[in-house]
């Protein structure tokens, strides 16, 4: 299957994932549920669903067992962007082609709707029919995503990017922030996964890690480059918001030619550590130069 065919197949799983996992809830308050939907199902590119599913077939995981990882994986990433996207923080009036959710709603909708896929997310891992191997990885997958979630991953970050603004800070300090408010849970879309593996080796894992960091970086560092280099059309989401609000981003650090640098060299020591693992690691490479390569 080629990459393109590959990654539709895996956004259209997930999206009936998640679609039959909020019509399985209760509605208590058809605002809330509306704005969840909203948050969760109108688009995105599904990226860290896609690369559980591609390190799963890698190391011989079941499909099956991912699909409760790679919703886990969205509905974090959807509240992340809910929040991200809110007066308070980052201010977008544009998400994935639509008014943003408090936009769309309000804001005590946008909050809450963040606040419920965000557990939404540890009750798909709780409760997911994993296989009888995986199911008793469960907390170890809990305890994967926690830390690249919450105040010493995603969060984190975030915290970090909103006090890094209208600051100069080092380019030691910039790759923490995009290591945590992005890479974190990318990476742990890639460990989780491996965490599913059956005989997988100490040494495999560690160079998987390293492969996973780089690309994690890579990702926030092309999505700095994007947010100048691309238009409101193609990224369905405001351009130009970074400068506006004077964030601190690789662009703003060392110039596009110098951010674009970073991203081809983390391309390159992302390709370095697949070279070590005994498994046919063409779709996570193929992952790699889409990464390096997107426009929106
Ligand atoms: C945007 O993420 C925010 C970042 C973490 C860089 P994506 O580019 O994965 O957004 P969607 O999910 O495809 O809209
Ligand atoms: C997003 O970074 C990080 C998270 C949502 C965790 P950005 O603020 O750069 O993402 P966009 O550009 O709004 O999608
Ligand atoms: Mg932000
Ligand atoms: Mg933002
Ligand atoms: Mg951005």
């Amino acid at each position: 299957m080629t990459h393109l065919v590959k990654l539709k197949s895996i956004q259209e799983r997930t999206d009936q994932y998640l679609l039959n996992k909020l019509n399985s809830l209760a509605i208590n308050d058809d605002t809330l549920h509306q704005a969840m939907r909203y948050g969760l199902l109108m688009g995105g590119k599904r990226m860290r669903p896609y690369l559980a599913h591609i390190t799963g077939e890698c190391l011989g995981v079941q499909a099956d067992d991912i699909d409760g990882i790679a919703a886990a994986l969205e509905c974090i990433h959807a509240y992340s962007l809910l929040h991200d996207d809110l007066p308070a923080m980052d201010d977008d009036d544009l998400r994935r082609g639509q008014p943003t959710c408090h936009k769309a709603f309000d804001e005590a909708s946008a909050i809450l709707a963040g606040d419920s896929l965000q557990t939404l997310a540890f009750d798909i891992l709780a409760n997911h029919e994993f296989s009888e191997q995986v199911a008793s990885k469960r907390i170890t997958l809990i305890q994967l995503l926690v830390k690249a979630s919450g105040y010493q991953g995603m969060c984190g970050g975030q915290a970090l990017d909103l006090s890094a603004t209208n600051q100069s800070i080092s380019l030691e300090q910039l790759e923490q922030i995009h290591a945590l408010k992005t890479g974190a849970l990318l990476e742990a879309s890639i460990l989780m996964a491996a965490e599913c593996a059956q005989d997988i080796m100490p040494q495999e894992k560690q160079a998987l890690a390293t492969y996973a960091q780089r690309v994690g970086l890579a990702y926030q560092v092309r999505d700095d480059i994007i947010d100048i280099t691309s238009s409101e059309e193609e990224l369905g989401k405001p351009a130009g918001s970074d400068i506006n609000a004077n964030k601190s981003t690789y662009p703003a650090l060392l110039g596009l030619q110098g951010a674009q640098q970073k991203a081809d060299d983390l391309y390159q020591q992302a390709l370095q550590a697949l070279t070590t693992l005994p498994y046919n690691t063409q779709n996570l490479s193929e992952f790699a130069t889409f990464i390096i390569q997107r426009t929106s």
